[in-house]
């Protein structure tokens, strides 16, 4: 109680003497609904974000604002207020689990307080700041560096003294879902890869990607023998003998125009030349997936005309194997506990059955009755297949994986047909408590051995979620991209915290090995059955498309591919932000600039040109400026929007464009004559 007295008096000599006249008004009784956060819950006017008393240290705080990081909250001043006070923690709610956040208070764009890392369990930090003369104050809780789970912080006792006007929270600034993305001309267009690798005598299949009135013909010369063409579909297939790189010259012609584009066709022992792009059903429907939906997101993306715009891969995550709690009444363990939950108990029905055949051979679980059946209905629409298994007795979701069974699994992957494989680390933990680097290497080089030895190109995914700096060996034990991040999730504040991170690896990802940050989380998600739309804003979705590309991550759709909105279309068809991820020469984006809250990240193009992204991670808008110099360019150039598909003008020096909360504005820059 005396340390309390004390503190006040310090206060109050370090922030002025109040004058006398001044009224008080708590931080709740403003409208808080303006105040954005993570975790997807809402503030909370005198409760923890849980809507538990606010308790910090110990003591229960009558008056407060609960939250979630990443959290904003801008407040009107008028310049009318005197003080700010408050108390401000981690609610003891999370005692016990990784909670760590940082509290700031900024005014008029200077900084007035930080309360440095506050973590689950420590006693609270007081707060008293003189705000004399500050018009805009923004209240701010930043998730400390280590993503924003369990990150409850409450504003405790936090009150104004003001005089005259009464300070007022401003509403969260409003955002419409506007769709930049000009829609595709009539005349043909040809988008895509480029370039395209395959192995000696193992199957190609390349379907050309082109927007414009139908119907188009299509044609391709000086295709290398062994392949074939089918000028309808606009179809390559078959097989090439030889080594050695074809340049082939695609045309795709309407009663509009024609279009024309070199396709380089490399046999070698390389594929996944461009990051892999396509569908996964993880994000959507984890667990309940059928066979009925990864066909019908097949053909969505040709209904959708995503197709016309370079997506290939339709994978299958977990759950098309049979679960090891395979009966009705299946006690044990599962993912994150959830299997105990009664609705998958119903659910467990349809992953019973037999492991293995007598030979060992793994079967799918009913809900995939036709494995075969399944690759032949996707590759006929142009596009690849994709599946999913551990190296472990078990997968992450609990069924049954590939360990002992590797060369058998890739020989079985092959034959029914699959082009792409993640393969998860999970309960390979199981069998090596202490896993040392060779342990971690171990089983992704046996099956990248496995996989090497079919007659057929899979593009393996490691994905174990970085562990042992995969990046410096992934492609060492055959892996074409390697997951560098746990689970991405629809929120800003997890979205960033993995996008943002990469910064740094971009010497270790190169045509055939990409760093993979994780799937994207646009349109409707929700790790099934139940979807939700993503809870990134539109800005935020800009951002994540954007960083997605230039980090040359490949990018798999997650969401339900028949829900699709014309704003989700939008993000995914750019095709001038797409070719910012599909440039041959493979490079991914580094950050080369950081001011605040705002961040610009480039990469070099084949043809000589530089993409640029101009980040604001802050929660109001903010100019951002692209330094030539930091780009290694020096004199005018031309810079072009590439989510409006717009020439702005040659600029000399440098590029400088305002960008909206939470948003990018992402260009391309030519030398200028
Ligand atoms: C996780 C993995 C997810 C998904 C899931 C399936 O370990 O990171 O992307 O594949 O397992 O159970």
């Amino acid at each position: 109680m005396k340390k309390s007295v004390m503190w006040w008096t310090l206060a109050a000599c370090s922030v002025g003497m109040v004058a006398a006249q001044a009224e008080m008004i708590w931080l709740d009784k403003l409208d808080i609904t303006g105040m954005s956060q993570g975790g997807g819950r809402f503030p909370r006017a005198c409760k923890s974000v849980e809507h538990n008393p606010i308790r910090l240290g110990g003591q229960t705080f009558k008056h407060g604002v609960g939250t979630h990081a990443e959290s904003t909250l801008e407040i009107n001043l008028n310049g009318q207020a005197e003080r700010f006070t408050a108390v401000v923690g981690v609610d003891d709610e999370v005692i016990g689990k990784p909670a760590s956040v940082e509290f700031k208070l900024t005014g008029d764009g200077k900084e007035l307080f930080t309360s440095g890392l506050k973590k689950a369990g420590d006693q609270p930090t007081k707060v008293a700041v003189d705000l004399r003369g500050v018009k805009r104050l923004l209240l701010e809780v930043g998730d400390a560096g280590d993503g924003i789970e369990n990150d409850h912080a409450d504003w405790a006792d936090a009150q104004f003294a003001y005089t005259g006007t009464a300070p007022v929270a401003s509403p969260i600034e409003p955002e419409t879902a506007v769709i930049l993305t000009p829609k595709p001309a009539a005349e043909p267009r040809i988008n895509g890869a480029r370039i395209v690798g395959v192995r000696p005598t193992h199957p190609f299949l390349y379907i050309i990607a082109a927007t414009g009135e139908r119907p188009m013909t299509f044609t391709a010369e000086g295709l290398p023998a062994g392949l074939k063409f089918d000028a309808q579909a606009g179809i390559i297939s078959g097989s090439v003998a030889e080594r050695g790189t074809a340049t082939v010259q695609l045309t795709a012609k309407n009663a509009k125009g024609e279009a024309k584009r070199e396709l380089r066709i490399v046999v070698g022992d390389k594929i996944a030349l461009t990051p892999p792009m396509g569908w996964n059903s993880w994000n959507c429907f984890a667990r309940s997936v059928t066979e009925e939906m990864v066909k019908s997101a097949a053909k969505a993306m040709v209904d959708s005309g995503l197709i016309q715009h370079g997506w290939r891969f339709i994978n299958i995550d977990d759950y098309w194997q049979v679960h090891k709690d395979s009966t009705d009444a299946g006690a044990g363990s599962g993912h994150s506990g959830a299997l105990r939950r009664r609705p998958f108990h119903r659910a467990l029905s349809t992953l019973q059955g037999p492991h293995r055949d007598a030979q060992g051979r793994i079967l799918p679980n009913p809900r995939f009755p036709d494995m075969k059946g399944l690759t032949e209905y996707i590759h006929s629409l142009g596009l690849k297949a994709g599946i999913y298994s551990s190296p472990g007795p078990w997968t992450c979701g609990g069924c049954v994986a590939s360990w002992e069974h590797e060369e058998q699994d890739a020989q079985t992957y092959a034959e029914w047909g699959f082009d792409y494989l993640k393969y998860d680390w999970c309960s390979y933990s199981t069998l090596v408590k202490k896993p040392t680097l060779a342990d971690q290497q171990k089983p992704y080089s046996v099956m990248g051995t496995a996989l090497a030895k079919q007659n057929r190109d899979i593009v393996f995914s490691l994905c174990q979620y970085g562990m042992g700096n995969v990046w410096e060996w992934g492609a060492s034990v055959g892996g074409n991209c390697w997951r560098t991040t746990y689970d991405i999730r629809d929120t800003w504040g997890n979205m960033t915290g993995l996008g943002f991170n990469q910064n740094g690896y971009e010497k270790f990802a190169g045509p055939g090995h990409w760093n993979d940050p994780d799937m994207l989380v646009v349109g409707n998600v929700g790790w099934g059955p139940k979807l939700h739309p993503t809870q990134l804003t539109p800005n935020e979705q800009y951002t994540h498309i954007s960083l997605w590309c230039l980090l040359a991550s490949p990018l798999l759709i997650g969401c339900d591919m028949t829900k699709l909105d014309d704003f989700t279309v939008g993000l995914l068809a750019n095709d001038e932000v797409l070719e910012v991820n599909q440039d041959p020469l493979g490079q991914q984006a580094a950050r080369i600039g950081r001011n605040g809250r705002t961040e610009v990240w480039a990469k070099h193009m084949e043809d000589g040109s530089v993409a640029v992204g101009l980040f604001n991670r802050g929660p109001v808008s903010e100019r951002v400026t692209a330094k030539w110099s930091a780009l290694g360019l020096s004199g005018k150039h031309r810079v072009r929007d590439l989510w409006r598909q717009q020439d702005i003008g040659v600029f000399e020096n440098q590029f400088e464009a305002a960008v909206p909360r939470h948003g990018v504005v992402l260009i391309r820059v030519w030398p200028a004559p």
